[in-house]
């Protein structure tokens, strides 16, 4: 079939298989331009097929010949009907990897579920023994608690008052002022019970009691910080919550995996546009401005230059881990650098509907978020009839 992006609010219904694929190439090509890792060899990633989590997938394969086992929940194709970006793009990925000599499996379900867990376990005591580096990168809007039956929703939100700004429709590029109403009481406590640290203590104790955990196995996470701007809505607002208790889980996880001369870390991250942060208010118009003003001092990076960074100087430097004085490794240092920060500020001043296609990088922000899908990537043919029933060469 002929496959075209079909838009309905900040979601695109369609993929292109091959667009997906060619991300994946680019993103394996850079990797490889960056030299070797001497990193870990046994890599599980849960929210492996998109955004951060596949860049983190790619980078452990290709950076450092890892063998890697892939947690993610992605809809498959149907006649007619195309499959979710992940699925697409964990396609190629383990194709590649495969063509490269790499093992690499998957398992499409919700990670959430003790179900999954333990068909992870099977996975790795049958085919891997034990695992050593475990990166946890889950963004969903719910997650039922398998062991009290109760289905959370997260909510992003300010807490205790409204919170008044600009922010950007990306698709027309209309900006216009918005007010977001404060959560509800149970809103802080259901966003944190989503997107907090509880699901990534329950993997690591689950992977420890089945002796799946290496000596000196490491895990991390991923979260974001920001600039004043947005803290409203995102630090200090419901999901903020879900952060620093994320971050409070990385000392509880280091503590249990003392004994294995383990560790755990949050990692926190640049802004950049994925299937999650589209979702959030405020945040695109950020994302345009910070993408320009990093674009025109040549430090813009996407998810594969962020995670490579990570891996390459913060993880694996072959020293010690450098951390902030809240024990988190920073990746957003060149987002957070205060000369950085300044000049968004000041653009979000003059930013308007007029202004923003000037002042702001709405194009690049566009160009993102098709190429998500795989729409809008250099050297595809979009008018080619593609096979939309795609198989995942390692799913489990
Ligand atoms: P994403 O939406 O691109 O990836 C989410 C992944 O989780 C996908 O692989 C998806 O299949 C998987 N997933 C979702 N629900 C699942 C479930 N129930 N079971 C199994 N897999 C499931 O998101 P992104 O942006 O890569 O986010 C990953 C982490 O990075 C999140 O913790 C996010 O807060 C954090 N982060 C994101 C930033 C951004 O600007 N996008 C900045 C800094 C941190
Ligand atoms: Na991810």
């Amino acid at each position: 079939m002929i496959i075209e992006p079909k838009m309905r609010g900040f979601i695109c219904l369609t993929a292109h298989p091959i667009g997906c694929e060619q991300n994946i190439i680019n993103q394996i090509n850079y990797v490889k331009s960056k030299g070797q890792i001497e990193g870990s060899k046994k890599v599980l990633v849960i929210g492996a097929s998109t955004g951060f989590g596949l860049a983190s997938r790619i980078t452990a394969a290709f950076g450092s010949n890892a063998a890697t086992v892939g947690v993610y929940f992605e809809k498959p194709p149907q006649e007619g009907k195309t499959a979710s970006p992940g699925w697409y793009n964990t396609a190629a990925f383990e194709d590649q990897a495969h063509k490269a000599g790499l093992y690499a499996k998957s398992i499409n379900g919700d990670a959430f579920s003790d179900e999954i867990k333990q068909k992870t376990i099977e996975l790795i005591k049958a085919d891997l023994g034990q695992i050593d580096l475990i990166i946890y990168s889950l963004a969903s809007p719910v997650r039922t608690n398998p062991k009290t039956g109760v289905t959370h929703r997260s909510v992003l939100k300010p807490i205790g008052q409204p919170f008044s700004n600009k922010t950007v429709d990306f698709h027309t590029g209309v900006v216009s002022d918005i007010t977001i109403q404060p959560c509800a009481d149970d809103d802080i406590e259901n966003t944190v019970a989503v997107m907090g640290g509880e699901d990534w203590e329950m993997w690591i104790d689950e992977l420890k009691s089945a002796g799946v955990l290496a000596p000196g196995a490491t895990t991390v996470a991923y979260s974001y910080i920001g600039p004043e701007l947005t803290e409203a809505v995102y630090r200090k607002g419901t999901i903020g919550k879900a952060k620093d208790h994320l971050e409070a889980t990385a000392f509880t996880i280091a503590d249990k995996l003392k004994d294995i001369n383990g560790n755990a870390f949050v990692s926190v991250n640049k802004a950049l546009v994925t299937q999650a942060s589209s979702a959030i208010p405020v945040i695109p118009l950020y994302i345009s401005l910070l993408y320009k003003v990093m674009k025109e001092d040549n430090i813009h990076e996407g998810c594969i230059e962020q995670i490579q960074r990570l891996f390459q100087q913060r993880l694996f430097n072959g020293s010690s881990i450098p951390t902030d004085e809240k024990g988190r490794i920073r990746i957003d240092d060149w987002e957070m650098r205060p000369d950085v920060q300044a000049k968004v500020a000041e653009l979000w001043k003059q930013a308007t509907t007029e202004s923003l296609s000037e002042i702001g990088d709405l194009a690049g922000y566009k160009t993102d978020f098709l190429n998500l899908f795989g729409f809008d990537v250099a050297n595809v043919d979009y008018n080619a009839d593609v096979n939309e029933m795609v198989e995942i060469p390692g799913l489990v």
